[in-house]
Parts: C-alpha cells; structure tokens; sequence
C-alpha cells in the first residue's frame, strides 16, 4: 500500500461521509462531558505530536472520541474492534471531513479485519486504544519491533481487561494499560444501562419480536446481564438467568428473576442473549434441549460465547430468514435462529451503546490518555486502574451537564466520618 493511500485507511464507500457526519454531529450532541474536555484540549494540547492507534467499534461515538484526540494533539488513526460493529457511513467521514484515517468495514472478513489492525500499528502508535485488547495482542505478539516506542495503552472492555491482566501476570505486558473499564463512571453506566438497553435494540431491531410473554434468558448476571435483564423485564419478558458466581445468582433471584442451570433454561427460553465473556455458554448440549423457533445472541465481548461449530454440526443446513438473523434447521426439523452471527448484537444489528452513556466511557478514555502521557514514566508494564478523582470529575461533569445538584458535607459531618470517636 502506497503511503498517501495507507494514511486515508480502508472505508466502504467515501460516499457515505455526509450521512456519517450529520451522524456524528448526532452523538456530539449528546456528549457534553467530551465535549469539555475537547474544548480544554484544545488549549492546552495534552497529546502534542504523539501517534496514537485507536482500536475501538468505529460509531458515531467512537468518532467524537477521535476527534477530542485530535484536538488534544494527536496524531489519531482509527481500526475497528469487531468486524461487524462498523458504521461505514461514520468510517467515511472521519477520513473524508475529519482527516482521520480509519480502517474499517463493516462485514469484512477476519482477514481484512486483522489487516487493519495490522495497519493502525504500521501507525507506530506511542498511545495505544483498545476495546477488546486484539490490538496490545498483536503489538505483543507479532509486531515487537514496534515495542520501544509504546507509552502506554488504555484498554475500553471487561473482556479486554482480563485479557491484559492475564498478559501481565505471565509477564507477556510491556507497557503499562489503563483499564478504562473499571471506572465506576464507565461499567456502572455503559455495561449496565448501555449494553442493557442496546443489546435489547439490537434483538427487537433483527427479529421485531415482541418481548411481552416471552421467556428471556440471560448468560451472566455481571454488569451487563444486569441492565439486559432488567430491560427485558421492563418489556414485560419472563425473565431468566443463568449464572456460575454463587453471589451473582443470589443478586439476581433477589432482584426478582428464575435462576436455574442453562440445561433447564434452555428447554423453555424462547430468547437467549449470552454476556458472560466466558466460551461455549451455549453449546451443544443446549441447542439438541430448545424449541422450535428459540432466538440465540451474544452481547458478550468476542464471537465464541455461543459454540457456533457445535450449532453447524447439528443442523442440516442454515439460511438467512432476515438481515442479521440466520435460521439453523436441526437434523430433527426445529429451527434455531442465531442473531448477528454470534457477534455483540448491540453493534451488529443496531448502533451500539447511546451517545450519551458513551459519554462517560470516551472522557475516560481520553482522560486516561492524557494521564498516561503524564505519568507514564512511573508506571511499570501492568494493569492500571482510572485514577478516582478522573472517575469523580466525569461524574461531576456528567451531572452539572443534566443540572443535577447533590449535597456537600458540612464541615461537621466531613469530621464525624473521619472520626473513630463520634460513632455514638
Ligand atoms: N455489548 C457491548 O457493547 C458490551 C459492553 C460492555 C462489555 N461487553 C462485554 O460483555 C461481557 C460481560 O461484561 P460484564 O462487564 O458484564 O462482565 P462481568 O464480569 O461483570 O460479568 C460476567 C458474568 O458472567 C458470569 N459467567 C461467566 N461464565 C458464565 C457461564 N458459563 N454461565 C453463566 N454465567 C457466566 C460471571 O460469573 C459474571 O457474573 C464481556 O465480554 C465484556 O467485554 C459488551
């Protein structure tokens, strides 16, 4: 690839880039915490002159987070985090009206999906951006060369994290990563209200089933399980979990739900949405107990949280019955419909967490890059938490943005809660 080429990236169409735009400018609107913090880094330009390789699921929000960067200074490209999580129209405009390079298609094949990360590290990034971790993994494991250059790296996903703290255990890590994740003002919104809220979006917007009277299954009663069930029950679903964490499966009864083993659920869900992060969740055994007509998805992190093989051996054949819904027919006549090819459902079949959630997510990420860039020099090659009063400004910023007021601490209780003697 000739180098003018290699710096516009890899879109579909160029085309598409007024529609993205105006999508941008959409999620702009509802990002005001970024949008302070894009107008403060254009003043003091936190990230001046530094490569920044920015592996995230390439949406209209994902845009606004590129382009604070850019503001702040860096020298930004873009590559996708999922092959089908894409907004072709939003890749377009930020190469065609934010000079942005973006590698990213949606529906590419893994092939192209792993050249485009190959080019966003051809970027020789000194900031690394990942949602997921394929990007530190590759820069790990394939592109070494580039190691000496790496300030640090801010990771978005839970599933990304365990990937890094696995890295760093075994000492494969070589720069040190802020785990973006783990900031309240992240998972307790995006995973939680984000995800619950989307990942619904995206099985009503593949199959337009009505929720109402169905039984819902939901695989893992983290942060995300949380929000997907308590959406779905608001739809009026017979909601049911399944769970592997004792303490998880207590919180969900208690919160109002049937929790059983996934080989009973799956004899009676008539709607399966996985987000465990964990393999093979639905597997073989499960398919040969649903019935006739059971909707299988994932929201979950990678591609394997449902055993697609296992579904494909069991089945005499499969075809589309709609975009984003694939109808496997069993060799014994019932038909199972996987959603999105297994992938995040949320961003496969509709357009990922609301802009105003990914609000709180990207000014982490973007505080967290400019904290890297400031202290990198004393953090070691390990798994870093979002320092808290980065995590206290965005809550403060994200509630003066809704003109929520809350209380302060007089100067008396400020005492009596740092005293061991006032407890009477
Ligand atoms: N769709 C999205 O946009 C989106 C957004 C955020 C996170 N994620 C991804 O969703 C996944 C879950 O994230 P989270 O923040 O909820 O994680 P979490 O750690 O809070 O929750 C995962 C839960 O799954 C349970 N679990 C593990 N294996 C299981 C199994 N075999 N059966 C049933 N339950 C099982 C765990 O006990 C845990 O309670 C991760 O892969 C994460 O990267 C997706």
């Amino acid at each position: 690839m000739a180098i003018a080429e290699l710096k516009k990236g890899d879109v579909k169409d160029i085309g598409l880039a007024d529609a993205g735009k105006r999508k941008i400018e959409w999620a702009g609107n509802q990002m005001p915490v970024l949008e302070s913090i894009r107008k403060r880094f254009i003043k003091e330009q936190p990230l001046k002159g530094l490569r920044l390789s920015a592996c995230l699921h390439v949406t209209s929000e994902t845009a606004n987070l590129a382009i604070t960067l850019r503001d702040g200074g860096a020298d930004v490209v873009v590559c996708g985090s999922n092959p089908l999580s894409t907004q072709d129209e939003v890749a377009a405009s930020l190469v065609k009206d934010y000079s942005i390079p973006t590698y990213a298609i949606k529906g590419e094949d893994n092939a192209t999906y792993y050249s485009h990360i190959a080019a966003a590290l051809d970027h020789k990034p000194q900031i690394t951006m990942d949602d997921g971790a394929d990007l530190v993994t590759t820069l790990l494991t394939k592109r070494t060369d580039l190691l000496s250059g790496v300030i640090g790296g801010t990771e978005e996903t839970t599933t990304g994290v365990i990937r890094l703290r696995a890295m760093a255990k075994d000492g494969t890590l070589k720069f040190p990563v802020i785990a973006v994740n783990d900031a309240l003002t992240k998972h307790f919104f995006d995973n939680r209200y984000g995800t619950g809220q989307s990942t619904l979006d995206g099985v009503i917007r593949a199959t337009n089933l009505l929720l109402a009277g169905l039984k819902l299954v939901v695989a893992g009663y983290g942060w995300c399980g949380r929000g997907v069930a308590m959406r779905a029950k608001g739809h009026g679903a017979d909601v049911i979990v399944t769970e592997i964490d004792p303490t998880k499966a207590i919180e969900a009864v208690m919160d109002g739900f049937r929790v059983m083993p996934m080989n009973e659920a799956s004899k009676i869900g008539d709607i399966f949405v996985t987000v465990t992060g964990n393999k093979a969740v639905l597997a073989h055994e499960h398919f040969e107990r649903m019935k006739d007509g059971a909707v299988i998805s994932n929201s979950g992190h990678f591609n394997v949280e449902i055993d697609i093989p296992a579904l494909e051996k069991l089945s005499s054949g499969h075809k589309e019955a709609r975009p984003f819904v694939e109808e496997y027919t069993m060799k014994d006549g019932r038909r199972i419909y996987l959603l999105g090819e297994g992938r995040l459902i949320n961003l496969a079949a509709a357009e990922g967490h609301p802009a105003s959630v990914m609000d709180m997510s990207f000014a982490n990420q973007a505080l967290a890059a400019e904290y890297m860039v400031k202290n990198a020099k004393e953090l070691k090659a390990q798994v870093y938490s979002v320092p808290e009063h980065l995590d206290k400004q965005i809550a403060k910023l994200k509630l003066d943005s809704m003109n929520v007021l809350i209380d302060k601490l007089t100067p008396e209780q400020e005492k009596y809660l740092a005293s061991w003697d006032e407890g009477t």
